[in-house]
């Protein structure tokens, strides 16, 4: 089953094709972030006209490389929410309409499911049971998957999501929007024991997380001594980074025994982190644990795994009906609607 897949929640209008959910045809992600830069965040109005601008074009290009005229898809799937309210209803009716137009199946995608789904589009996909950290500029949570199409939340952020976090620090930093690859870069030239930040949340038991006070004790470094944002940028950007990934991989793995899985999987924009994905894999492997995470290009927002999940929705009997409308945030904050 060919499955053209949307995603317009945010910054980025992504369309792709996968087969059978787990081989991407095509994957076309139309970025945005150059419009909202001069701004230090996504502004949700230009956002939606940008989608609107964006999305007939980007399923174009998605068919196109993937060889296919719109004859040859079988299925739509596209993110019904959480996201910008404006932005998501971009793809939801373009979807909707290209379904009804053709007659096809067609479902509404929770866009963390997406992410989670992001790991099984490789060769190397993990086995089941295992646990997930989704880590992005809008949620950070601990998810137990005991096969594919199940899941149960552990624990999320009570405050900032990671990525929220790396952004916030590079907008204090001046290092631009958004800024967790730029920090990611810079961490890496700094030492991460020159400037250190109490690890939040490190010593409490249970899988929640909180990133807001690592936020405001930057902020209160950078008001003491106001140079080291210039001079030691990078000593700065090394004993954040540190502070986030030591957090992150501690209550990943304890969550992995907590459950008694050897597989751990990391999703998510966060997921792309160098140091991260590095002292992840270390540590988990000291306790016999495997560390999977997508390519960096399923790392961010993409489409290819919309169309896995809504792939296995549909093999699992869902459909959307054509009055359903978009959410902007799940009924149960972290929880995942249809997985
Ligand atoms: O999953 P995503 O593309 O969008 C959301 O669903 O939110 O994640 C975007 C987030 C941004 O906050 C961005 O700064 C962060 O992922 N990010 C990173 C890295 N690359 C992107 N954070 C840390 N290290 C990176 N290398
Ligand atoms: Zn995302």
């Amino acid at each position: 089953m060919r499955v053209l897949g949307i995603e317009s929640s945010c910054d980025e209008t992504a369309a792709a094709v996968v087969e059978d959910g787990r081989r991407i045809l095509s994957s076309v992600v139309a970025s945005q972030i150059e419009v909202h830069r001069p701004y230090g965040g996504v502004v949700p109005e230009l956002a939606s006209r940008m989608h609107v601008e964006a999305i007939g074009p980007v399923v174009t290009q998605a068919l196109s490389e993937a060889g296919l005229s719109k004859e040859g898809i079988d299925a739509v799937a596209v993110t019904q929410g959480p996201g910008l309210v404006g932005c998501l209803l971009v793809g939801f009716c373009f979807a909707k309409a290209f379904a009804f137009a053709r007659v096809l199946p067609w479902v509404g995608v929770d866009h963390l499911a997406g992410h989670l789904h992001s790991v099984l589009l490789t060769d190397a996909r993990p086995p089941f049971p295992l646990v997930a950290l989704l880590a992005s500029g809008g949620h950070t949570g601990l998810y137990y998957l005991p096969e594919v199409g199940s899941h149960e939340l552990m624990g999320q952020t009570r405050d900032d999501a990671a990525g929220e976090a790396y952004d916030k620090v590079a907008k204090m930093l001046g290092l631009g929007y958004p800024g967790g690859a730029v920090i990611d870069r810079l961490a890496a030239q700094g030492d991460p024991a020159s400037i250190f930040f109490t690890r939040p949340y490190l010593d409490k038991e249970g899988f929640e997380f909180s990133f807001s006070g690592l936020k405001t004790a930057v902020q209160r470094h950078l008001q003491k001594y106001p140079q080291d944002a210039h001079t030691r940028t990078a000593d700065l950007a090394a004993g954040f980074q540190a502070a986030v990934v030591e957090v992150l991989t501690h209550k990943l793995i304890a969550a992995a025994q907590f459950k008694q899985v050897r597989q751990v999987v990391l999703v998510g924009g966060v997921a792309a982190n160098a140091g991260l994905r590095t002292f992840l894999t270390v540590a988990a492997a000291a306790k016999g644990i495997n560390v999977w995470a997508p390519p960096l290009s399923l790392c961010g927002d993409n489409a290819a795994m919309i169309a896995a999940a809504g792939f296995h929705l549909i093999q699992a009997g869902h459909t959307t009906p054509l009055d359903a409308d978009v959410y902007s945030r799940n009924p149960r904050s972290g929880s995942i609607p249809t997985l």
